[in-house]
């Protein structure tokens, strides 16, 4: 059946691998952008330790104790703890969302491999803001590049899950994150030195409150799910193949930091050179694309930082990609009895298909808007604010109301100290609670 990690330090850099991606360097920056700054900020870290660590804290001792694909080990353990085998409804729920997620995810990855192209054609040199305005419009206008780059991302993604998770992942990550942080070091210094540093740092950690809308608390909270890869099974995917005598707590807690700095980190980068170029902190998902460019295009060996780190970037959402196909591939190896490659192809293919809605979001079907914007916008907004806290939701109740405590601190922390104790606290009373309020807060009820 399942194998397992070669350490804890494997374990650690597969999770971390799926949580540090897209979503701290593209993702966070223009939500945060888009929601005001600091108050957002504040409620998104607020949310990244009292909800989102608990919930992966969760995630992986359910992933350990049941040792299958999420849909399986929550039927399992349903079974086990209570009779109620249903509870796998919330593993169908997150692969559900992660084949929605990797959908569009995949077509943000195809971006940065783009951007790898053009920053070793050096084409950012001594770019202005019309410039690179034109390279990323032309990228996004264009359907075709959309396609061929969505598909070499997804065609990548597959390929390794098909081949099967445990070879090539770990040396990957253990290279990526580092390298990531220091070329994001380098780029800081950037923007430190000739961004508006003071203003960026004004907008991301001086919170203003009536910035702070209902809707802007669901997305904070959305994105810590996100970013953190919890909600939707991935985390309890790998944690499914950690040794029984590692420590699940220490390895949440130092993934979570390492994810959170990032995060801060690609902020500190960016709104210093938004500022000092006159862009708008609110313009969207094209932030870092427009952003970043200028940066490099100004600084000495840019094309060379940029090329690296465009390549690390494409890494680093590679990783997370991974993450998300590989419960939907593990469900059809362990229950459909398909082989390995099959599994892949078919998973890839369907997500592949899917990533068209995500493709036209931003040309031809740019100004087809429903609910919440365009197909990508429902999909982001569905996934990531409603999907991922539902299934964070039943994970964390479940480990913390169904699943005896004897079986929780067995799992966790056998002497049942006052981390274990914090744990059960916050899984049975704070992360329930809050996500019911941010959720009845954004439907209006407390107008
Ligand atoms: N956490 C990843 C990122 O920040 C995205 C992701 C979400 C991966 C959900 C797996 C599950 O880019």
């Amino acid at each position: 059946m399942h194998g397992q990690w070669s350490s804890r330090l494997a374990f650690i850099l597969a999770v971390a691998g799926s949580a540090v991606g897209l979503g701290n360097i593209w993702k966070f920056p223009y939500i945060a952008g888009q929601n005001g700054g600091g108050a957002f900020v504040l409620v998104y870290l607020a949310c990244v330790f009292l909800v989102g660590l608990p919930i992966m804290m969760s995630e992986v001792l359910l992933g350990r104790r049941g040792r299958r694909n999420p849909m399986s080990t929550m039927r399992i353990l349903g079974e086990e703890e209570a009779g109620q085998p249903q509870w796998q409804l919330v593993g169908l729920g997150g692969l559900i969302a992660s084949f929605l997620i990797l959908s569009y995810y995949s077509v943000i990855g195809g971006w940065t491999l783009h951007y790898i192209l053009l920053s070793a054609q050096d084409s950012f040199a001594n770019a202005d803001a019309a410039l690179v305005n034109e390279l990323f419009d032309g990228l996004v206008g264009s359907v075709g590049k959309l396609a061929l780059w969505h598909s070499v991302f997804m065609g990548l993604t597959a390929g390794v899950v098909a081949r099967g998770v445990e070879q090539g992942l770990e040396s990957a990550v253990r290279f990526m994150v580092p390298a990531l942080v220091l070329i994001m070091l380098a780029l800081l210094g950037y923007a430190i030195n000739s961004g508006d540093f003071e203003r960026g740092l004004h907008f991301l950690f001086d919170p203003d409150f009536s910035k702070l809308t209902p809707t802007a608390i669901l997305i904070a909270m959305g994105q810590a799910f996100f970013s953190l890869s919890v909600g939707m099974g991935a985390v309890m995917a790998y944690g499914a193949y950690l040794p029984q005598d590692e420590s699940i707590i220490k390895t949440s807690i130092a993934v979570v930091s390492t994810d959170t700095a990032i995060a801060l980190l690609a902020g500190l980068v960016i709104f210093p050179i938004v500022f000092a170029n006159g862009l708008d902190p609110a313009e969207g998902p094209g932030l870092v694309f427009h952003t970043l460019p200028l940066a490099l295009g100004q600084m000495p060996g840019g094309a060379l930082v940029g090329t690296a780190f465009f390549i690390l970037l494409a890494f680093a959402g590679l990783t997370s990609a991974i993450s998300l196909l590989e419960p939907v591939v593990a469900w059809l190896v362990e229950r459909r009895g398909m082989r390995r490659g099959a599994a892949g192809l078919l998973a890839g293919t369907g997500v592949w298909l899917l990533g068209w809605l995500t493709i036209v979001s931003f040309n031809v079907a740019a100004d087809v808007k429903l609910l919440r914007g365009t197909f990508f916008d429902n999909i982001d907004f569905l996934t990531s604010n409603i999907m991922l806290p539902l299934g964070g939701f039943f994970v964390t109740v479940f480990a913390g109301w169904v699943m005896c405590a004897n079986s929780s601190a067995d799992e966790l922390d056998p002497s049942a100290g006052i981390v274990y104790r914090t744990w059960r606290l916050l899984a049975r009373y704070v992360v329930p609670v809050a996500v019911t309020l941010v959720f009845l807060n954004a439907i209006g009820l407390f107008d």
